[in-house]
């Protein structure tokens, strides 16, 4: 998971993880999409509060964009936000991607502004 992440949320940005962000993750909720034994896609959920959770790191490789793979993680953590009693997701979507998280039934909330090099909007919804 963390190599795909690399390869498609950072190398891109000349950007890597160091060890003490990974180490925060282990309260997080790591989620993967596998076939067999190959990652196609993954993203985590850090709780914010009470009642909302964070989407985070979502990605899928190159190859398998544009297949389902988004659509089907996203209703996954969804799903489980919900069962864990979250009322609110959220996340920091970049905005190359700010279209297919309003497919999934984002609003953007707030202005644009920088996160790793690039822009980024908050988006939220109401699970
Ligand atoms: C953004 C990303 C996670 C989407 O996953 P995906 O598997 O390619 O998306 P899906 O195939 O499930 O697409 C679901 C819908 O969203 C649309 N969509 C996908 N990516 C989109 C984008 N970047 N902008 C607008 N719409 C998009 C698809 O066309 C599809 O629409 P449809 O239901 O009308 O057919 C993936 O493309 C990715 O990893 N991109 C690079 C990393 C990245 O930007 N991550 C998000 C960081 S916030």
């Amino acid at each position: 998971m963390v190599n795909l992440r690399n390869e498609i949320l950072r190398k891109p940005l000349g950007l890597s993880f160091d060890d003490a962000e990974l180490e925060r993750e282990k309260e997080d909720i790591l989620i993967g999409a596998f076939e067999d034994d190959r990652i196609l896609g993954c993203c985590l959920l850090t709780r914010m509060d009470a009642n909302s959770v964070r989407l985070r790191q979502m990605a899928v490789p190159g190859s398998m964009q544009g297949k389902g793979v988004g659509r089907a993680l996203m209703i996954f953590a969804e799903n489980i936000a919900r069962d864990l009693g979250y009322r609110k997701l959220c996340m920091h979507a970049r905005k190359t991607a700010v279209g297919f998280y309003q497919k999934l039934g984002y609003s953007v909330s707030g202005s644009e502004f920088e996160e790793v090099t690039i822009p980024h909007y908050v988006m939220e919804k109401s699970l």
